[in-house]
């Protein structure tokens, strides 16, 4: 087939002679069966929603109006981190973190697996904007796809279509951002429910700002907007522009004086991001509304404060433990329909259900597709299935989300899933001290990614999947924004743990909506009205200088769970080193001088 007999490859909605020659280069490479320009309308969602029903890709849920359910291929369930590449011109400019490979020996094995790598498919071209579209400028990509699941994704989770391609007008700047299931169809072949490939390449050219991915549908893979973009990206992009992108969310907490303070917090996927973005706080009073729930772009405003945008439009969470009693703004979320969920277990009246929901079902279709019955023993859902919802239906969504000029950020918050060790909370010294938090920030690993669930590792400002460079010269951009900024105005960086467990392995802190206690000593900390101990790690409060009213915990393990043990911390170190070691010759000294300044307080 020539590419002149492509349908659809010249009813381009748009005159840009950039994204024209590329949507054609690839359509000649892939040899797609037709083209489509996506438009982002509702006519749109109709039919690619449609279609998936009929393919068996999606099953349309009873319960929840316009929502689907849809089950992965077994074998592509989460991002894969092992065949993430950041192509840099140079390797060290990657760094230890990252797989890297030459960027044109990349382009020659990957050009070699797209080769056709489309035919039997329709080739679907989503314009989408990470952040308000009336942001200026726009961070305006366009998403080339076989897969129509990611085409209803990308409905969800981005600004998408032909508004889209009216911003980027004749000569905009785009990240092209290339993608294949990698499974072509013979003539005649019938297609499966979730076509892959088991090879698998997930590529970031970050110098040319462009993104290839190939192989899998799975989200932070397929979706790539997601990680891809605004992380990986555009951590590049924020390294060489002054500013920050972050695998955070942003909330905003409301006192009850009214008072507004707006929080950013990094935590490693699966460690709680999306439930304290939607808290909902048993302190009487107090108040959350929700900006995001994974990614944050902050950079400074005028007055020199640092200001957060998030770049998406839905929440693509992780669904097992939500529920009711951990998330109720979650489940008000997705209870309005228009979702997307995949991998959890379907019920027989065709609803959702993941492990920790509400309800005893006593069967289920598990996410494999088999019979499932509560002595099976097996979860129905993957541990690491998700819902895919619009941030509009969140009924606790402040009404400045959508605000290109962001909010100003008072407070960012740090955290792992640490069983000893780390305290509830803990406030850095000073910037640089907190900066040294962010980067040896340590958790267990989660089903997140793929990998054996809970290894320790260290995941600097839980960011290790998603630095786009260098992880040592990332330290040292996080650094000079300190040093590049009016100390006064910062936000003050904080080290949270609510996953600290006593001798019989209890959780020491109750966490989820009591995690209310916590944000109000932060607030109290930025007014000047609590008081805090300095301890070797950093400033922290005792049982007593938390708001504990109304607290079921007993007091003696909110004081565990709090406590500052010199003996694990001097345990601590060694793994520190190993990992500083590990960054090697591109970390920074200022990192080097506050590990040193750790070890002398502890005394060691
Ligand atoms: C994913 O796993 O596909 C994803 C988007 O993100 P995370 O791991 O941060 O939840
Ligand atoms: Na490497
Ligand atoms: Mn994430």
């Amino acid at each position: 087939m020539t590419a002149l007999t492509i349908p659809g490859l010249d009813q381009a909605p748009t005159t840009h002679e950039r994204l024209l020659s590329w949507v054609r280069e690839v359509a000649e490479l892939t040899t797609p069966d037709q083209v489509v320009w996506c438009d982002g309308s509702q006519q749109e969602w109709q039919r690619m929603t449609d279609r998936l029903v009929e393919a068996g890709t999606f099953t349309r849920l009873a319960k929840k109006p316009n929502s689907f359910y849809a089950a992965s291929d077994p074998s592509d369930v989460a991002r894969v981190e092992e065949r993430t590449y950041i192509c840099s011109a140079e390797e060290k400019d990657a760094g230890v973190t990252n797989n890297w490979m030459d960027p044109n020996e990349m382009k020659a094995t990957m050009t070699e697996l797209y080769r056709g790598c489309m035919r039997g498919r329709t080739m679907y071209v989503i314009p989408f904007c990470m952040g308000p579209l009336d942001a200026e400028p726009p961070k305006l990509g366009v998403e080339i796809t076989d897969s129509e699941y990611v085409v209803v994704s990308m409905h969800i989770m981005t600004r998408m279509g032909a508004k889209v391609l009216e911003r980027l007008g004749a000569a905009g700047d785009f990240v092209p951002a290339l993608h294949s299931v990698g499974a072509p169809l013979e003539p005649g072949q019938q297609d499966v429910p979730w076509p892959c490939n088991d090879i698998k390449y997930i590529t970031h050219f970050p110098e040319e700002r462009m993104i290839w991915s190939f192989g899998s549908g799975y989200g932070g893979n397929a979706l790539l907007g997601k990680k891809c973009y605004s992380l990986r990206i555009a951590s590049a992009m924020a390294r060489d522009e002054g500013w920050l992108a972050e695998h955070m969310l942003i909330l905003k907490l409301i006192s009850p004086e009214e008072k507004v303070y707006y929080v950013a917090a990094a935590f490693p996927s699966a460690c709680g991001k999306t439930n304290l973005a939607m808290l909902q706080p048993t302190i009487p009073g107090w108040r959350v509304e929700t900006l995001g729930d994974d990614i944050a772009w902050m950079r400074f405003g005028e007055d020199g404060r640092l200001y957060a945008v998030n770049p998406e439009a839905g929440f693509f969470g992780v669904a097992p433990g939500t529920n009711w009693n951990t998330n109720p703004n979650a489940m008000r979320t997705i209870e309005q329909g228009n979702s997307l969920f995949t991998n959890v277990a379907l019920t027989d009246d065709a609803d959702v259900w993941w492990e920790d929901m509400e309800g005893e079902p006593q069967h289920l279709t598990d996410w494999k597709g088999r019979d499932w019955t509560p002595d099976n023993g097996e979860n129905a859902a993957h541990p690491n299935s998700r819902y895919c919802t619009p941030m509009s239906q969140c009924p606790i969504l402040a009404p400045e989300w959508d605000d290109p000029k962001g909010v100003p950020i008072s407070a960012i918050l740090f955290g792992g899933r640490r069983k000893t060790t780390v305290p509830l909370v803990n406030e850095a010294f000073d910037w640089q001290h907190g900066v040294f938090m962010g980067a040896t920030l340590s958790s267990e690993k989660t089903a997140a990614a793929a990998g054996k669930v809970g290894d320790v590792r260290r995941d600097p400002m839980a960011m290790l999947p998603f630095i786009g460079y260098n992880v040592g010269d990332y330290f040292q951009h996080w650094v000079n924004v300190g040093k590049s900024a009016d100390a006064a105005k910062l936000p003050r960086i904080f080290y949270v743990n609510w996953f600290r467990r006593g001798e019989d392995k209890r959780f020491l802190w109750p966490g989820f909506g009591e995690n209310s206690r916590v944000l109000k000593w932060i607030v109290d900390r930025l007014e000047g009205n609590a008081a805090a101990a300095d301890t070797a790690i950093g400033r922290v409060p005792t049982a007593d200088e938390l708001d504990l009213g109304g607290l079921d915990t007993p007091k003696a393990d909110v004081d565990e769970a709090l406590k500052v043990d010199v003996e694990e911390w001097k345990a601590e170190l060694p793994l520190i080193e190993e990992w500083f070691d590990t960054v090697g010759d591109s970390l920074p000294s200022s990192m080097r001088d506050e590990l040193v300044a750790l070890k002398q307080r502890l005394g060691h």
